[in-house]
């Protein structure tokens, strides 16, 4: 059996590793949790900011018996005394360190050091390009709701451009049959995402109705210099607020990957609607790390 080596997006797992990594999801949540990642060494390297993935990753990784270090990027003698990342990543793995889990405000980078790495690479978001785990517990989380996804309709609204989650959710729904629009101004959705299928609309308002799913993202600030749309503009037509809330369908539920931004994206009404699904989301996110590591160190 060959072992898949690495995860930098969603394209890395066959149907057959997607299935397994959710079968094994719902094995761990149902308490069947063995270690078998004992005596394996783990490192986190996360350049970026994370709460969520950074502590989940964390608690994914001790659940299975596995080593941990945190390896933070200004102790790393890459950020103070010029050591190439290559070098880096044959100095990680000479010390027996299996799986590197990399954050990076960077697009591109853990696939570079995936490939000077000898061990597996886990993608937790690199800048705007991908975030294949969180797609992973979004469409877990989708899955418990409604089952098969065929023929269901998801709604990613607003900072598309910038979104490593929406552009991981995007590929990985279109591979189960999920019908696609997105939403937002101009500046955060460029006429090019309109392809595959995939329907691009500016008006909230107009696909209210019609979504089973609605997946809010935060504006990346971090990620461009001016702000290209008001403020008081962009919270008038995108944020969710009660009053669109009555207007989705019956059932629909409304995702974010957090963090989320109160009074922009979301009012306070949205964490009170009872389709609102976030806390599931991070609570899935565990045990789809787990997953994941498990099914790339010791296979399907
Ligand atoms: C996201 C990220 O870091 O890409 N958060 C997450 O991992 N759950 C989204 C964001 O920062 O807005």
């Amino acid at each position: 059996m060959q072992i898949r080596r690495s995860l930098i997006d969603l394209d890395d797992l066959s149907t057959g590793e997607l299935d397994a990594v959710f079968e094994r999801t719902a094995a761990f949540e149902a308490g069947k949790v063995r270690p078998t990642l004992a005596g394996f060494a783990c490192a986190n390297m996360f350049f970026e900011p994370s709460t969520r993935t950074f502590a989940s990753f964390n608690l994914a990784e001790l659940r299975l018996g596995a080593h941990v270090i945190n390896l933070a990027p200004k102790d790393l003698s890459l950020a103070t005394k010029g050591e190439s990342l290559e070098d880096t990543a044959i100095t990680l793995s000479a010390m027996g360190i299996g799986a590197l889990v990399v954050r990076h405000a960077e697009s591109g980078f853990p696939a570079r050091i995936a490939r000077a790495f000898d061990g597996h690479v886990i993608n937790a978001g690199d800048g705007s390009n991908a975030h294949p785990t969180q797609a992973l517990l979004d469409i877990y989380t989708m899955r418990e709701e409604f089952g098969d996804l065929r023929g269901r309709s998801v709604a990613i609204v607003g900072d598309i451009v910038h979104s490593r989650v929406a552009h991981s959710a995007i590929h990985g729904l279109q591979r189960l049959g999920v019908a696609i629009v997105l939403v937002g101004p101009p500046a955060f959705l460029p006429e090019r995402y309109a392809h595959d299928g995939i329907r691009i609309e500016r008006d909230f308002d107009a696909v209210l109705g019609e979504c089973d799913a609605v997946m809010l993202l935060r504006i990346q600030r971090e990620r461009f210099a001016d702000m290209p749309i008001d403020d008081r503009e962009y919270v008038a037509r995108y944020r969710l607020d009660d009053a669109r809330l009555r207007r989705l369908r019956s059932g629909a539920i409304v995702m974010h990957p957090g963090p989320y931004n109160r009074g922009m994206e979301l009012d306070a009404s949205v964490l009170e609607y009872i389709g609102w699904r976030y806390a599931r989301q991070v609570h899935h996110g565990v045990a789809v790390r787990m997953a994941v590591l498990d099914v790339l160190v010791n296979g399907c």
